[in-house]
């Protein structure tokens, strides 16, 4: 499959600079939790959340005692729509909305990240909280620049309370006016700590962290196994953290991509991604494009093009519109500049809100990631269903854009 090559974006609103947010981190309460309204919505109600998370499945590291290369890290968004006038409302003020993982109210004793957080990254992180200072419930924010709201970095990991696994765990949006509950949905909060270095790195008698940090620095001529536990983005610049790296030193996601693309065979796997990303059984990518046999390598090419250097990791990412376009010319997919998470299409909603988040582009094969779609409108799908925001189906056709006049 042919994909063009998309240009650099300039909007590095992903996940944010990190280093800077990981000292303010916060220690005031969270609200507490709704108590009223997280059954399924009623058709008639005058007000609509629609939520999702940012990236299609966040991955994190279980042990951080010897290496971190992502600490849990979870970013959820929620619109909310007011459907009682002639035409819908993007509710941007006097509200606020509210999150809860109702199956995961704990973090701090299913990874040790919090042992190890001074250490990693010089800031003594309060047990269940994130490195921005958000817990496992709380208020969420207006989105600078955006109308949505949301909250940066929940510290969610993939082990419920009740010690299962699970990679879907739905959280809980309640947005209230005046204490009311004015809606809720529920929206997929995915996590994973699947990351299967360990199908390779497995030298008998070490750990698979001390077997890569040993590589490492018979390769590289580093000390990293003597000054556990270590930071790869400490040295390797990553936009995910938001860290520069050291001058001369590749970015962390190109030295993985391209010095391990020659490696791959030895995984034997028949999506070679899963080899680190979750993974065989965690399926982080289980949308749509899954259903019609679309794999990782359909939109991101190989692990060279990932790897290669020109490239802003995390930034430039593929583009819907680089294969839908050819359909519907006249439509825009991603705003300029943007990548599908920040952008939005009809009049104001955003792409996530009616498709699902990346790699998760619904109808999906996993049933968590159907819960919105069919409370909202019945089916799974994407949110095609015009009463679901507007009070009457309108007469004029549904304009996909995000305005006319562009
Ligand atoms: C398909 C097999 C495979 C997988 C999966 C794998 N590695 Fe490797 N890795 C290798 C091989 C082979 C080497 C080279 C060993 C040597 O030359 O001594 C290596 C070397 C490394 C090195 C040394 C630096 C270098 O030059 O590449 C690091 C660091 C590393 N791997 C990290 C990781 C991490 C982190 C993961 C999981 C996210 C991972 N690897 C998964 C096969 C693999
Ligand atoms: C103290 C600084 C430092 C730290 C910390 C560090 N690295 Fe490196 N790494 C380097 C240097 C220097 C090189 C060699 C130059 C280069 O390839 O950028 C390198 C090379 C690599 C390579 C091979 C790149 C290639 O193209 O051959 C991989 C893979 C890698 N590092 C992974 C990791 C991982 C995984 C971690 C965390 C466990 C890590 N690094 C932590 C400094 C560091
Ligand atoms: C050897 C381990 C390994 C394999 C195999 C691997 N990745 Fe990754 N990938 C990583 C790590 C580690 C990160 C996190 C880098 C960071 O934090 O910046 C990452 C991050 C990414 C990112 C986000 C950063 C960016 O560059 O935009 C993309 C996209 C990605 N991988 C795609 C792929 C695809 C597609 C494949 C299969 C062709 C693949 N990866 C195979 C280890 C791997
Ligand atoms: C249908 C196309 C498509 C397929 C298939 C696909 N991706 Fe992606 N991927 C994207 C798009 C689009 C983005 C950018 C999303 C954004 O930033 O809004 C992305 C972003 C990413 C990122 C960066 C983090 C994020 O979620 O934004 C990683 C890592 C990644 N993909 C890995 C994978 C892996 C691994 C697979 C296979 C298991 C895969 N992708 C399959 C389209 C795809
Ligand atoms: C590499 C090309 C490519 C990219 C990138 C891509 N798609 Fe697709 N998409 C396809 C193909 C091919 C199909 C299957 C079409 C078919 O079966 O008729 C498809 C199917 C779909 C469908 C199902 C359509 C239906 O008939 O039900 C949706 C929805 C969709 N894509 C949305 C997206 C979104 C949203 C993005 C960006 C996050 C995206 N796609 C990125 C190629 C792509
Ligand atoms: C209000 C809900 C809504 C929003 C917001 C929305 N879409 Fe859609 N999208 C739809 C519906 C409904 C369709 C099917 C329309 C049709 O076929 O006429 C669709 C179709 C698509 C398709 C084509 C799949 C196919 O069948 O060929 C892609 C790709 C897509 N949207 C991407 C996006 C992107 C990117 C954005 C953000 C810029 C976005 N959508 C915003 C509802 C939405
Ligand atoms: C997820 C919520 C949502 C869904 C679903 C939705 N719309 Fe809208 N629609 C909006 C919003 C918000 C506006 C902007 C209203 C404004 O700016 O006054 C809008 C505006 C419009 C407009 C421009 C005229 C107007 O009323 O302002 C048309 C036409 C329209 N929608 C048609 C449709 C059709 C047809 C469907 C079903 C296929 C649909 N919409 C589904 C939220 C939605």
């Amino acid at each position: 499959m042919l994909r063009k090559r998309h240009g650099k974006s300039t909007a590095a609103v992903i996940l944010s600079a990190l280093c800077t947010v990981i000292l303010l981190a916060a220690t005031s309460d969270a609200p507490s939790a709704p108590t009223a309204g997280a059954g399924p919505r009623a058709v008639s109600t005058p007000y609509v959340v629609l939520g999702f998370n940012d990236l299609g499945m966040h991955c994190m590291n279980e042990d951080c005692s010897e290496l971190l290369i992502l600490p849990p890290f979870n970013n959820i968004h929620a619109q909310v729509v007011d459907r009682t006038h002639g035409s819908p409302e993007i509710v941007t003020q006097g509200i606020t909305v509210e999150y809860v993982m109702p199956s995961n109210t704990r973090s701090s004793d299913k990874t040790n990240f919090w042992t190890y957080s001074q250490a990693l990254l010089g800031a003594n992180i309060p047990p269940d909280v994130g490195v921005t200072g958000s817990k496992l419930s709380g208020l969420m924010t207006r989105t600078p620049g955006g109308n949505d709201y949301s909250v940066i970095g929940v510290p969610v990991t993939p082990i419920d309370d009740a010690g299962r696994e699970n990679p879907y765990p739905l959280a809980t949006v309640t947005a209230k006016r005046n204490g009311v509950v004015m809606g809720t949905t529920q929206v997929v909060v995915p996590v994973s700590w699947e990351i299967g270095c360990n199908i390779c790195h497995n030298t008998p008698g070490i750990s698979t962290a001390t077997d890569i940090l040993r590589k490492h620095d018979v390769l590289h001529g580093t000390q990293l196994e003597s000054s556990k536990p270590v930071l790869c983005a400490g040295c390797h610049a990553d936009p995910a953290l938001g860290t520069p790296g050291q001058p001369g030193v590749s970015n962390f996601s190109s030295a993985m991509h391209l010095s391990h693309a020659p490696r791959m065979e030895q995984a034997g796997l028949a999506n070679e991604c899963y080899a680190c990303h979750p993974g065989v059984r965690t399926l982080c990518q289980r949308d749509v494009h899954l259903a019609r046999g679309m794999h990782c390598n359909d939109c991101h090419v190989s692990m060279e093009a990932v790897g290669d250097p020109v490239r802003t990791p995390w930034i430039d990412e593929p583009k819907c519109g680089d294969c839908h376009q050819a359909d519907h010319p006249t439509w825009e997919f991603e705003e300029p500049g943007k990548n599908f998470k920040e952008s939005r299409g009809h009049r104001g909603i955003m792409c996530a809100s009616c498709h699902g988040s990346p790699h998760a582009i619904t109808p999906t094969i996993t049933a968590a990631d159907n819960v919105q779609a069919i409370t909202a409108q019945g089916h799974a799908g994407r949110i095609d269903t015009c009463t679901v925001c507007h009070s009457q189906t309108p007469d004029d056709p549904f304009p996909h854009r995000l305005s006319d006049d562009d």
